[in-house]
């Protein structure tokens, strides 16, 4: 088993203590009228949730990753919207910003990020490149001192609130994957506009848009990394991401697991609570062998980022099993509420509706089964390192 630190433990518990007391009880009418959890992103900011990996000379809170998923799956037991507001902050923004960004472009931009001043926003999918995202059609056309960006980017998270974009873009057509660039856009810039917000199935109060720019210029300055760096960072980035998202997947199935072991003592049927009866009995037991499973597999990925090690296939299996544990068992808690699960009131329909997504965003399941088989058939077959699952972390 994992070793969780004390301040591991402590931070699983602030955001527990949140998630709890703050998050749940306006989860449901958020949901239902897509309201946009403002005053709850400010929590989120005050108490260090936006920028947990950043190191604080950044103004962030300079943790690790375990400390991380493990906040976001106490928030995405009860509010899966919130839980990908800051997943897509720490993880695609801020991460990536951290790690590949210049010192001048950090020391601009990261501060404001990291503190929940600003948000930001990632922007890769398109209309006619979602998995097929080396496929980019926006361009970036390079004008000397700045980038000319004109194009359409689909599903962006935090679209309507976000102030700052990390905007994948294509230079060069001819060089595929490698002619293509990441920039750093402020939404404030002439050119940038909002477009229509989503009607979403799940995480509904959580603020997806259409963005479109036209004629946006941009400074050389904030383009990140090389000429030509734009895929691979958008990869690497992702990477990291999916560790999110697995965390986010894995919160949704476990808040769905919590509320049913609790609904299945008090629920009594044929004279006894439901729980003791097998077939629901049994239920719990897939359940929570399952949702360990994949708790095992987010918890590792995270290690092994930590660690430096090659992560992207650990991401990989621990985005696609916690997210199709979620689905699966978030339909077997509407299941165990019988009529109760298929009302609002009663949490688990949200959670189930909200675990769909995550087999969508950040790579598909069957974009992570891509990153996974090409791994395996080029003879790297996943093993961990001798040490590395009893790491003291
Ligand atoms: N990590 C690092 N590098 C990677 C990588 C990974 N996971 N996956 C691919 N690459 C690299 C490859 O090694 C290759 O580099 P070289 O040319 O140097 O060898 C380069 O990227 C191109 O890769 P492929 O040749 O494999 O390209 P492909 O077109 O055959 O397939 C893909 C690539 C894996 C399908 C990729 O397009 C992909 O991951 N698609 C899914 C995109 C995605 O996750 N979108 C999510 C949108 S963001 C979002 O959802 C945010 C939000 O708001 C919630």
């Amino acid at each position: 088993m994992f070793h969780l630190t004390e301040e591991h433990l402590a931070v699983k518990e602030a955001a527990r203590q949140f998630a709890q007391n703050e998050l749940k009880p306006g989860v449901i009418d958020r949901d239902r009228h897509m309201h946009y959890p403002k005053e709850q992103v400010r929590q989120m900011a005050e108490l260090g949730f936006l920028g947990m990996m950043v190191p604080p000379e950044y103004g962030g809170g300079g943790m690790d990753t375990l400390a991380y998923v493990l906040a976001m799956e106490e928030i995405s037991k009860v509010d899966a919207s919130c839980a990908v507001i800051m997943s897509v902050n720490n993880s695609l923004v801020c991460w990536g910003l951290e790690t590949y960004g210049t010192e001048t472009q950090k020391q601009q931009y990261l501060p404001k990020l990291a503190t929940g001043e600003w948000i930001g926003s990632f922007c890769l999918s398109e209309p006619e490149a979602g998995s097929d995202a080396t496929s980019q059609r926006t361009t970036a056309v390079d004008m000397g001192d700045h980038y000319l960006i004109n194009g359409t980017k689909n599903w962006i998270t935090n679209g309507g609130t976000s102030n700052v974009h990390l905007v994948i873009a294509q230079t060069y057509p001819e060089k595929g994957h490698r002619g293509i660039n990441a920039f750093i856009v402020e939404t404030a810039w002439p050119g940038v506009t909002i477009g229509a917000k989503e009607d979403k199935l799940g995480i509904r109060s959580s603020d997806t848009h259409t963005i479109m720019y036209s004629d946006v210029k941009v400074p050389k300055e904030n383009r990140i990394g090389d000429d030509g760096f734009g895929f691979k960072f958008a990869m690497n980035t992702l990477n990291g991401g999916r560790i999110g998202i697995a965390a986010q997947a894995l919160g949704i199935a476990a808040g769905a697991y919590e509320l049913s072991v609790a609904y299945s003592k008090e629920r009594e049927a044929f004279g006894k609570p439901i729980s003791k009866h097998q077939a629901i009995a049994f239920k719990l037991a897939d359940m929570a062998t399952e949702i360990e499973a994949a708790r095992l597999l987010v918890y590792r990925s995270a290690i092994l980022k930590d660690q430096g090690v090659d992560y992207s296939q650990a991401a990989a299996m621990a985005k696609l099993f916690a997210s199709e544990v979620a689905m699966r068992h978030t339909v077997e808690a509407v299941q165990i509420h019988g009529g109760y699960g298929y009302v609002k009131e009663y949490h688990v329909e949200r959670l189930m509706r909200d675990a769909k997504i995550t087999q969508i965003y950040e790579g598909t399941s069957e974009v992570q089964r891509i990153v996974i088989s090409r791994n395996v058939l080029d003879g790297e077959l996943y093993v961990p390192m001798p040490g590395q699952l009893a790491a003291s972390v």
